[in-house]
């Protein structure tokens, strides 16, 4: 089956009437596709037989002081992605498509969406909830794929799919890293070689609240215990040049994203988010405590 591309609602409908039978699953993104929306395509293809994938650089999802008119736009590149493979339709409208131009209402995120990530990008998960509610609406999928990458993010859309009743289910899927540890993220093309190797710092520090819960299972490991290992490694790319800039490290409850108590018990996820030069980059790991 040959890739369709849809540029608007009206195409999408037709592309979506010309599937046939079977189970949709859909892949939101913003383009710039890495081997880590790849896995996402993969994933979605092993869950249903055609796979929707969109292209939207969601303007409501920005600040202000955000990169929205210099986010990566590689728009052939992401096609060849898809079509490599096995995507059936790519669903690209224009911001005037998505939006209408009275547009009033919209999807609030609640006290979830204004900690941590949100705490700091004031509106942003409202306007990715808004965004990715729309799509389930227009593609009316059976399932839908969303990275571990963007944890929040995931935790926000189930949690939006059983306050609404949103009739799709979310699969999560993890997150892929270059070989020397940093996640994959269409941003780490804005890294001078640099900024990269303080950006490293990100993903060994996760590491090592990774190798602090594991060592301490046993005894009391504790969350201040784990920490504090990961916050002594962003201490040290405090100094590099460029030095990393914190915003936060937490270990948050999965569901809630609030912070876990000293007692608790279970998966938690250790999130950090930091800039390094112009660059704004996330990272999380997964840990049983
Ligand atoms: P975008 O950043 O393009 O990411 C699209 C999807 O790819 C998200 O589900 C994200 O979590 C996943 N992803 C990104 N990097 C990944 C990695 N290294 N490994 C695995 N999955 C990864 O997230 C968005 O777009 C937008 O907010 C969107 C949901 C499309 C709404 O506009």
């Amino acid at each position: 089956m040959d890739l369709t591309v849809a540029a608007d609602r009206a195409a999408l409908d037709k592309a979506r009437d010309e599937l046939g039978p079977g189970r949709i699953a859909l892949v939101p993104t913003m383009g710039a596709l890495h081997e880590g929306h790849r896995s996402l395509l993969r994933l979605a293809r092993e869950h249903a037989d055609h796979v929707v994938v969109s292209v939207f650089v969601n303007p409501l999802q920005f600040g202000p002081n955000e990169d929205f008119s210099r986010y990566p736009r590689t728009f052939d590149a992401d096609l060849r992605v898809c079509e490599e493979e096995g995507v059936a339709v790519v669903f690209a409208p224009s911001a005037e498509d998505m939006y209408l131009p009275d547009r009033q209402v919209q999807v609030s995120a609640g006290g979830m969406g204004g900690v941590v990530e949100g705490a700091f990008r004031p509106g942003h998960f409202d306007g990715v909830l808004t965004v990715v509610l729309k799509l389930f609406n227009l593609v009316r999928p059976d399932v839908a794929v969303f990275g571990q990458k963007d944890a929040q993010q995931l935790a926000l859309i189930r949690r939006m799919v059983a306050d609404l009743d949103v009739p799709v289910s979310i699969v999560g899927a993890p997150t892929v890293r270059e070989p020397d540890g940093l996640a994959l993220s269409s941003r780490n093309r804005y890294l001078s070689e640099a900024d990269r190797r303080t950006a490293l710092a990100l993903s060994r520090a996760l590491r090592a609240g990774a190798a602090r819960a594991g060592a301490a299972r046993a005894e009391i490991a504790g969350p201040a215990g784990i920490l504090d290992a990961a916050r002594a490694v962003l201490e040290e790319a405090a100094r590099f040049d460029p030095p990393l800039l914190l915003d936060y490290l937490i270990l948050a409850d999965p569901a809630t994203f609030a912070p876990v108590a000293d007692d608790h018990r279970g998966e938690a996820i250790l999130a950090v988010a930091a800039k390094v030069g112009t660059t704004r980059l996330i990272d999380n790991m997964v840990l049983t405590l």
